[in-house]
């Protein structure tokens, strides 16, 4: 009786918070952010978060086919009220959102104010969400991790769900920690949470908790680049097993795959970005973010040598191409040249500045097209035959 009285308040207290998160949006869509009616708006939203937080490491919001779900409670009453910002939310690929512990109402106001213009405008949305993430380092916005298909309620989907939220939500958490304020090189607690995070994940993909069919056949197009590390962690290991590598080095892909753009996540001061546009500055973070990663890597006491190594290499091409440029051909880690396919994949498959997502069909095209140039033949050919035997199980 005490559980039921417990549910029935948490579920109303799910049920202001999700009224409280629109009415800050109407608000500031309204009238200025220091008008008192905003003020207050947004300040009941920030109490009513924060009293969560205070119990609670995260909470997690889901919007998905007209529906909202406030840590895997399903708040149908709420569809009707609120279905015009679901809609609007949806449109724009906004459909998980994760409020974490130490969010302070600046970061608060921030996110709201970053997310009004593109409820009018939302295409790129979520390009422009994924280039804010150092700026939001207690938010977490995007689409779920997999496809969940229009024709899926919330509970049909709940089972893979529990999965993505447990798993690949609960670390693309973790992982803001670990990139966030990247500096130099990365810490002990770091060093361990991103070994644990790795053995957790080769331990559901081995398990079938995290199902590869899902990472592969099933990637929504979400840009968000710790979903990214996941998935490459995944892939990698997934692959490795599948060369019958030993199991210490299995874990060592894993960490390299986990880790490989850690080179992308350094601190800059970045300003607040409203366009989903790549700038010359990133251009140039991105060309030597395999050469800086190593580095941070390099110098990290406790991490394996293949880490920084999968870190220099991922973008090196089986025929020499790629970046960094060589002077003269370079004998490719085994470990790179396997980041160097689960990487390409994951990349195809999500949304990106310079281009959207590709379907599976189109991805694995485009990869074999390069087998020989890009990858190394052999090793695409066992890439494909995990995924042929993906397929084979879903059916
Ligand atoms: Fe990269
Ligand atoms: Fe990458």
């Amino acid at each position: 009786m005490a559980a039921l009285a417990k549910n029935v308040k948490l579920q109303e207290f799910y049920r202001n918070l999700c009224v409280s998160f629109v009415g800050s949006i109407r608000a500031l869509s309204l009238y200025p952010q220091d008008h008192p009616e905003t003020e207050k708006k947004i300040s009941n939203l920030f109490l009513r978060l924060a009293k969560f937080l205070d119990h609670r490491p995260n909470l997690t919001l889901l919007f998905i086919n007209g529906e909202v779900v406030v840590e895997n409670t399903p708040l149908p009453e709420l569809s009707g009220p609120l279905e015009q910002i679901i809609q609007q939310l949806e449109a724009m690929k906004l459909q998980r959102l994760v409020f974490r512990r130490g969010l302070s109402s600046e970061e608060l106001i921030l996110f709201l104010q970053l997310l009004l213009p593109m409820l009018k405008n939302p295409s790129g949305a979520d390009l422009v969400l994924t280039k804010n993430l150092e700026r939001l380092p207690h938010i977490l916005a995007g689409t779920l991790p997999f496809e969940a298909g229009s024709e899926l309620s919330f509970k049909e989907i709940s089972g893979v769900l529990q999965t993505a939220r447990q798993s690949v939500l609960s670390f693309s958490g973790q992982l803001k920690d670990l990139f966030s304020d990247l500096e130099g090189p990365l810490s002990k607690t770091k060093v361990s949470l991103a070994k644990e995070t790795t053995e957790t994940i080769h331990r559901m993909v081995v398990t079938g908790e995290m199902p590869l069919k899902i990472l592969i056949y099933r990637r929504s197009s979400d840009p968000d680049p710790y979903i990214h590390a996941i998935n490459v962690s995944a892939l990698s290991m997934a692959l490795s097993q599948q060369l019958d590598l030993k199991e210490s080095i299995i874990q060592e892909v894993g960490l390299g795959g986990l880790l490989h753009d850690t080179g992308l996540h350094l601190s800059t001061s970045v300003s607040f970005t409203k366009t989903a546009a790549i700038t010359l500055d990133e251009k140039k973070r991105q060309w030597e973010h395999p050469i800086r990663g190593a580095e941070i890597l390099l110098a990290t006491p406790g991490m394996p040598d293949l880490v920084p190594m999968v870190a220099y290499e991922h973008h090196l091409h089986y025929d020499g191409g790629g970046y960094p440029r060589q002077e003269r051909p370079r004998q490719l880690n085994l470990a790179s040249m396997i980041t160097c396919i689960t990487n390409s994949y994951d990349n195809l498959r999500r949304n990106r500045p310079e281009q959207d997502a590709l379907s599976l069909t189109d991805t694995l095209d485009w990869m074999d097209r390069r087998a020989g140039a890009l990858f190394h033949p052999l090793l695409l050919k066992q890439f494909r035959a995990l995924v042929r035997a993906q397929a084979q199980e879903e059916l």
